[in-house]
Order: C-alpha cells, then structure tokens, then sequence
C-alpha cells in the first residue's frame, strides 16, 4: 500500500495546557508534514524532513489548513439520530415522548444497518473519529453499529443499552437478557478491530437492583471492557433514582454499591452532585462527561468542570446526540465555553482542543493510540479551514495568533469548517481539498 503525505500547518499536544503561554504543551509546525502508512501515523513534524523519509508517497497538499488528530465523543446516542431538536421537554418527558419510541425502531436490524452509515458518516463529516455510542437496547443495533464502524476501520467504543423497567416493553429486555445479550457482543466485538466494548446500563431508573446485580457481574468479568452511565443530569431524575434506590446514600452510591465505578467508567452529565459523589469520583477515577449543548437544550443546569478539576478529577466532553444539538465537537466546545463563563470559569482555546483530542484520549487510557500525532499513533486526523463560511473568513483576516484562529473555530466553525477527514489514513468527505 502506498504511504501518504499530508502536508499543512500541524498542531498536536504533548499535554493539557496550562494556559495560552504553556508553549510547551503542544507542537505547532507552520509547514508541516504527516506520513501515514497502513492506517498509522508513521512520521509527523517539519515538512522538509518528513518529506526526506517519504519516498514516493502520494502527497496531499492540505495548506494553508491545520492539521490535527481527529475529535473524540465520549458520550452520544447512535439510535437518537432522527430525534435531534425535538421540541419542549426536559430530560424524563423528553426521553418517554421522543426518545424511547425512536429507539423502539431499532429493533429492526436493517433499520438500525442504514441509520448506522448515516451515524458514522455524520461523525467523520464533523471531524469526530472516535465515538462512544449508547446503542438501542436491541442488540442488532449494537451488532450494526460495530460492522459499520468495522467496514470503516473506525475506532468505535459501544454497548447495547441494559434497561429493564420504566419504559415501554418495546425498549425493555431482562436481567438475564441483558446480560446474555451484552455478553455476547463483547465476546463478538470487544478488541476485535478498532472496537471495544461499553457495557451500558442506561440509568438507575431503568434498572431493577437485579439488572445492575448482573451489571456488576459482567464488569468483573470484563475488566477492561467501558461502563457508560447517565448521572444526576436533571432534578426529577434525580428525585425518582432516591425514590428507587432509597437505600443508597445518593445518585452515584447506586452505580458504586454494584461495582460499577473505576476509571473506565464514563459518567454522563454529572451536574448535581452531593459532596460525597465528587470525593467517590475521585477516589474511583471514573470521569464526568461534560455534555453543553445537551445540557443547555434540555434546560438539565450548568456543569461545574472547574470544581471537580480542583478535586483531582479528569472530565470528559461530549455532544450527547440526540439531547445535543450538534455532532459538532467545535460546537460542543463553544456551548462549553458559555456554560462555564456563566460561573465565571475559563475555557482557554488551547485547553479546549485539547480536551477533544488527547483529553478525551487520556480519559479512554489511550492516548498512545488517538489523540495526537504523534508517530506510532494511529491516522486519525483532521484538516480544518479556519476560512470556511464569509463570516468566519471577514472575522479571520483580524485573527492575530494561533489562539485567534483556533478561537474562531471553535465558536464560529461546524462540518464545514472540516476540509477532510481521514480514519485509519482513508479520506472520509466526499469533496476533498
Ligand atoms: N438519561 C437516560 N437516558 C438518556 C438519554 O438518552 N439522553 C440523555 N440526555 N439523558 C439520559
Ligand atoms: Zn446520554
């Protein structure tokens, strides 16, 4: 197979940045190059020199646009494609009016086969290379998420949805089923290809103790495998999870008391918190999942990522599709950034790109493998125009540094400001440019 050549501006980071002078944080190569091979970064850094060890690869002169590792979604709902901006609710209307009869529809393997090639085309159309996606509670709709994904060599960290009471018998499955079920596709899909596994309880209200029994069961056995969860999002939620569970000191002492908390455990929302939850997050390692536009659309409240930062905790971020209102990773950042300045916090640009590259890498334990570029890793990459629409090239030509840029579009950019995307080395956007 011949090697590629990206050429353009590059931009990786070594570390999350303290702030806009952390110069060391990050590498910035105005005429850079990125040497892909068989799906791996194999050289990134000046372009003359990586040009030197090229030989005859195909060149793809991408300047004068900015290179960087592809985006990464740690939470978002594959089977809410076709719900996105529904009107009204908040979270437990929401999900009973829209939501569960959407996910109903999955049941049907060829439904949930087309609705995977529109999911995994939207992702990369919008830079995002990596996802962690809630299934339907169906297993063929985990079984056509995974083969899509697989058929792409795409990095895809999903499970099926466990969910056995409070909600309609279309979306329900047992204990035992959902075991069974979730059991299965980890031995199916779990390190097979870019895949791995997330065993998936939705929430405690759609879990009987027997079902998050046998949650924990399977986390024991599958210790590497994700859990992924939703957690004090929104105050009603909240209310009828203490009615359930009325033995558990809160929310998160539900997931804790079946041994579902480690830090491979992603925590959705996260908002409300009680003081014993943030110390049980840290002391476990699991991660918050920071969801702006979601939490925005939902009326759900306003995460606080400075306060659990100051507690050891590393928070992930995420368009929670289809609560969220983008699959943009750009514009989950720039709802991030309102939502904080609402408290009174800061989201510098450069700690932002971070976030959605090597930060949400390292809250996976895989920064060795997407993230960056650095050599060795695998070819995840975007190529961003910062130049995209007339209202971003008119606020450009004011654009004085790197932070000016990446600013710009991270408030102002979406799929358009994607020139291309490449997953395992392959060009995902039909235009390229
Ligand atoms: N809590 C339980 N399920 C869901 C879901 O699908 N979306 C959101 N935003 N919150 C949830
Ligand atoms: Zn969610």
């Amino acid at each position: 197979m011949t090697d590629t050549l990206l050429r353009g501006r590059v931009l990786t980071f070594h570390y999350e940045p303290a702030g806009p002078e952390d110069t060391d944080a990050y590498s910035y190569i105005e005429d850079g190059g990125v040497l892909m091979r068989d799906g791996l970064i194999v050289a990134s850094g000046d372009y003359e020199s990586v040009a030197a060890d090229a030989g005859d690869a195909e060149l793809i002169d991408h300047r004068p646009y900015l290179l960087m590792a592809g985006f990464i979604d740690l939470h978002i709902h594959f089977p809410q494609v076709q719900i996105v901006a529904s009107w009204g609710s908040q979270l437990l209307d929401w999900l009973n009016g829209y939501t569960f009869p959407a996910e109903a529809e999955y049941a049907n393997a060829q439904h949930a086969r087309a609705m995977a090639g529109r999911f995994c085309d939207l992702l990369t159309d919008h830079g995002t290379t990596t996802a962690v996606a809630f299934c339907s509670v169906h297993a063929a709709s985990a079984e056509a998420l995974f083969s899509e994904a697989d058929d792409r060599n795409m990095r895809m960290i999903a499970g099926k949805t466990m969910m056995d009471r409070n909600a309609p018998d279309a979306v329900l499955d047992t204990a035992q089923s959902g075991y069974d079920d979730s059991k299965a596709l980890i031995e199916r899909w779990h390190g097979t290809g870019r895949a791995s596994y997330a065993i998936t309880p939705r929430f405690a209200i759609t879990s009987t103790p027997e079902q998050l029994e046998l949650t924990g069961a399977l986390a024991g056995e599958n210790p590497d495998c994700y859990i992924q969860t939703h957690l004090s999002e929104n105050h009603d939620e909240i209310a009828f999870t203490a009615e359930l569970y009325s033995d558990a000191r809160d929310y998160l002492d539900v997931y804790e008391g079946y041994g579902l908390l480690s830090p491979n455990t992603l925590l959705g929302h996260a908002i409300h918190l009680k003081d014993r939850e943030i110390g049980a997050m840290a002391d476990t390692g699991a991660h918050p999942v920071f969801c702006p536009t979601s939490n925005l659309f939902l009326g759900s409240g306003l995460f606080d990522d400075a306060g659990l930062r100051a507690r050891g905790i590393q928070n992930g971020i995420a368009t929670d599709i289809g609560a969220g209102t983008s699959y943009s990773m750009l514009q989950t950042l720039n709802e991030g950034y309102k939502i904080l300045q609402l408290q009174g916090q800061k989201l510098h640009t450069l700690r932002a790109y971070h976030w959605i590259t090597r930060g949400n890498a390292e809250v996976l334990g895989m920064a060795d493998k997407i993230g960056t570029l650095d050599a060795g890793t695998e070819a995840d990459i975007v190529v961003i125009n910062a130049r995209a629409t007339t209202a971003m090239d008119v606020r450009m030509d004011r654009a004085k540094s790197l932070s000016d840029e990446l600013f710009v579009v991270q408030m102002m950019g979406d799929d358009r400001a994607i020139a291309q995307t490449y997953v395992s080395g392959v060009p995902q956007k039909k235009e390229t440019t």
